[in-house]
C-alpha cells in the first residue's frame, strides 16, 4: 500500500492544545465506532503551508451525522444535522464549529469469482474537491494518527507553489472555481498551473460565466473581498477577461484600479486603528469596482449581481450620498469652515462611505480632516440627554432632537465644553424655539 508521511509533529506544533485534543477525541471514537475519520481540506493544506487554520473539516467513512452526534455528546455541543446531505455541523460550548461529511463506504461485486473489494471512498470524496491542495486528508484514528493521505500530489503542488485542478472538467461542473483558482492563487502567492490555465480560458471562451447565478458570483465576489490582497485577485480577473464576462460595465479600467489601489490602502489604515464599527469589505470595494457607472446604470449591476432589494437601495443610496458630498467637500475650507459643517455633511454617511471619500479626495487637508471626522467627531456626544431637558421643564416633543442637534454643533465647534455651558444654552435654545417654532436651521 501507498507509504504515508506522518506529519503528527507539524500537527502538534501549528495548532493549538484545543485543536489537537478535539482531534484525538475523533479519532478514539471513529475507532469505537469502527470507522475511519479525517481531516480534510483548506484545514490540512494550511497545516503544511504553517497558516494557522481552525476551520475543522472531518469526512467519516461511515455515518456522518452519527458520528457528529456522539462526538458533540462527547466533547459538549450541539449538533445542525442536513440529513439529506448526510453531513452534520457541530457546534462546540466555546463556539468552535466542527463539519463532518460523510464518505459512504462502496463495495464493487466483481463478475467472476473475483473478490468483492472496497473503493477507498475517502479518495472518491477528495476527487470530487477542487484544486489538489485541497484534496488532502489526515488521519486521525489513533493508529495511524498524522499520516498524510495524498492521492493526487498535493504535496508536490504546495512545493511547487502550484493550483492545479484535479480533472478536466472541474471548471465546467463548477465555474465559480476559477475565482477560487484566482483567491488561492494570490493568496499563497503561487502560480495557476500551465493545463488549469488552459482549461480556466476554454471555460471562459464557452461562456460559463454567463449562465453562473448572480448570487454564486456574489457569494465568490466577496470572498475575494474579505482577502489580504483583493486588488490582485481583481487585476488578475480583469486580466483573464472575467470582469467584462460578469458584466461589461465591470471592466476594471485605470481609473478603477487607481482608485481600488486607493481603496486598499484607506481599509489597511482604518483596520489598524479602529475595530469598529466594522467595514463590509464588499461594500467598499463594489464602490470603486463601479466608480464612473452612470446612476440608471448601476441597477443593471446590482441586477446581475442579484442584491436584494435592500441591498440594492442602500448601495444606491450611499453612491448618492458620496456624491453630494464631494460637491459639497470641495466647499469646505480649513480653517474658515466650521468643523460642525464636516461633521453634517459626513455624519449620515455609513462608514464604507466615509473610506471612499477618504481615497477619492485629492486635498490633503480633507483627508487629514475626515481622519479626524474617525477620530473624534463621529463617536462625539452631548453631555445633556432627554432627561436634564425634562428637568428644566422642556416637554418631549420634536423640540428634543432639535435642541440636542444644535447642542451637539454647538459642543463640536468648542462653544459649549461643559455640562454646564451645554445646559444654559439649551434652556436659551428652547425659549428661541419656543417663539419660532418653524425654525429648524442649523446653529
Ligand atoms: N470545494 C470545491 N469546490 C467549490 C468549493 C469548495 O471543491 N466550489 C471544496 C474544496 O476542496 C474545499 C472544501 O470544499 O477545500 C471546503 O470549501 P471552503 O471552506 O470554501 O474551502 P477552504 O479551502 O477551507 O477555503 P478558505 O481557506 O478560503 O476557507
Amino acid at each position: 500500500s501507498r507509504r504515508e508521511r506522518n506529519i503528527a509533529s507539524q500537527v502538534k506544533n501549528r495548532l493549538p492544545q484545543r485543536m489537537i485534543d478535539l482531534l484525538k477525541e475523533a479519532g478514539e471514537l471513529a475507532d469505537q465506532l469502527g470507522c475511519e475519520a479525517y481531516a480534510v481540506g483548506g484545514f490540512v493544506r494550511d497545516i503544511l503551508l504553517g497558516r494557522p487554520n481552525l476551520d475543522l473539516d472531518l469526512v467519516v467513512e461511515g455515518d456522518g451525522i452519527d458520528f457528529a452526534k456522539k462526538f458533540a455528546s462527547r466533547v459538549g455541543g450541539r449538533v445542525k444535522a442536513h440529513s439529506k446531505f448526510k453531513t452534520a455541523v457541530v457546534i462546540l460550548d466555546d463556539d468552535q464549529r466542527v463539519d463532518v461529511a460523510t464518505a459512504r463506504l462502496e463495495y464493487y461485486e466483481y463478475p467472476a469469482a473475483l473478490p468483492t473489494v472496497e473503493l477507498s471512498s475517502i479518495k472518491m470524496d477528495l476527487y470530487r474537491r477542487d484544486f489538489t491542495v485541497n484534496a488532502l486528508a489526515l488521519r486521525i484514528n489513533p493508529g495511524r494518527y498524522g499520516q498524510l493521505v495524498d492521492f493526487f500530489g498535493a504535496e508536490r503542488d504546495i512545493r511547487n507553489k502550484t493550483i492545479r485542478v484535479l480533472h478536466s472538467l472541474s471548471f465546467v461542473e463548477d465555474p465559480t472555481r476559477i475565482l477560487r483558482a484566482i483567491r488561492f492563487e494570490r493568496r499563497f502567492d503561487f502560480q495557476i498551473g500551465g493545463q488549469t490555465m488552459r482549461l480556466i480560458k476554454n471555460a471562459l471562451s464557452l461562456k460559463l460565466f454567463s449562465k453562473l447565478s448572480g448570487t454564486r458570483v456574489m457569494h465568490e465576489l466577496q470572498l475575494i473581498m474579505n482577502e489580504e490582497d483583493p486588488l490582485s485577485c481583481m487585476l488578475r480577473m480583469q486580466e483573464l477577461g472575467i470582469m467584462e464576462a460578469i458584466h461589461p460595465l465591470l471592466k476594471l479600467t485605470q481609473e478603477r484600479i487607481q482608485i481600488l489601489t486607493e481603496l486598499v490602502k484607506v481599509h489597511n489604515w482604518y483596520k489598524l486603528l479602529y475595530l469598529e464599527p466594522k467595514i463590509v469589505p464588499w461594500k467598499l470595494y463594489i464602490l470603486g469596482m463601479t466608480a464612473g457607472v452612470k446612476r440608471d446604470q448601476t441597477t443593471q449591476v446590482t441586477k446581475r449581481l442579484h442584491f436584494t432589494p435592500k441591498e440594492e437601495r442602500e448601495f444606491l443610496q450611499l453612491r448618492d450620498m458620496i456624491g453630494e458630498a464631494l460637491m459639497k467637500l470641495m466647499g469646505w475650507k480649513e480653517g474658515k469652515s466650521k468643523l460642525s459643517r464636516l461633521y453634517s455633511i459626513l455624519h449620515p454617511i455609513p462608514v464604507e462611505g466615509i473610506l471612499f471619500l477618504m481615497a477619492r479626495s485629492r486635498k490633503e487637508y480633507i483627508r487629514r480632516n475626515i481622519s479626524q471626522y474617525l477620530a473624534r467627531l463621529r463617536s462625539m456626544a452631548v453631555d445633556v440627554n432627554g432627561k436634564d431637558l425634562m428637568d428644566m421643564g422642556i416637554k418631549p416633543g420634536p423640540v428634543f432632537g432639535q435642541i440636542l442637534d444644535k447642542l451637539m454643533v454647538a459642543k463640536i465647534d468648542g462653544r459649549v465644553e461643559t455640562r454646564e455651558d451645554q445646559l444654559k444654552l439649551a434652556k436659551r435654545l428652547n425659549k428661541e424655539l419656543s417663539e419660532d417654532p418653524a425654525d429648524t436651521t442649523e446653529a
